[in-house]
């Protein structure tokens, strides 16, 4: 969660909330006159992230924003700019115009200096790369230069975290 500045009036957008353990922290991180966006595909989560956690912060703290928009990012009509985003899709299960269109839709709405977070678990594309049939070793291997590509053009900066079972890579990106 460092990507959240210790800024006032701050927007976050949570991208793919799932069961909301990220939302949770998020959560932990606001203040009066912030806002927080969620966007998330399946309803089934958006009832629960409503009902665990939603419902009864926004009774105790009236002056904090939270809307859920159960929406794919890419239809969820989002307006205006973000000063970070923290995204739990899972990159890599999707196609990879798939991903690029994400990102694009995601850097857009993130302001110049903003960070865009996201993870990857540990040891998949290399996984895929030596044992995968080789149409799967070849879209890896594109998968990596469009990651890595993204990394050094959006002045990334990530960390592993090796206590999460599986270990995972965090990587922030920044808004330019
Ligand atoms: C790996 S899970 C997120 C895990 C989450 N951090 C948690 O702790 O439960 C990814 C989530 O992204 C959602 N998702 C997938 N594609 C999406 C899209 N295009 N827009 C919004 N949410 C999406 C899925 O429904 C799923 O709940």
């Amino acid at each position: 969660m460092q990507s959240i500045p210790d800024t006032s009036n701050k927007r976050i957008l949570e991208v793919g909330c799932g069961t909301g353990a990220f939302t949770k922290e998020i959560l932990s991180k606001l203040d009066a006159g912030d806002q927080f966006h969620i966007v998330e595909l399946c309803p089934n989560f958006c009832d629960a992230v409503e009902t665990n956690l939603l419902q009864s912060f926004r009774k105790e703290h009236p002056g904090i924003e939270v809307v859920l928009h159960n929406a794919p990012i890419e239809e969820a009509g989002l307006e205006g700019e973000f000063d970070a985003i923290i995204c739990g899709l899972p990159f890599n299960n999707f196609p990879l115009e798939l991903v690029q269109d994400l990102f694009d839709v995601m850097f857009k709405h993130l302001r110049h200096g903003g960070e865009l977070a996201y993870f990857e678990y540990l040891g998949m594309r290399t996984f895929k790369k030596v044992f995968g049939f080789p149409s799967i070793r070849k879209e890896t291997k594109q998968r990596t230069i469009d990651i890595n590509n993204r990394y050094q053009n959006k002045k990334g900066e990530q960390q592993t975290v090796w206590c999460n079972l599986p270990s995972c890579r965090v990587v922030r990106l920044k808004g330019c």
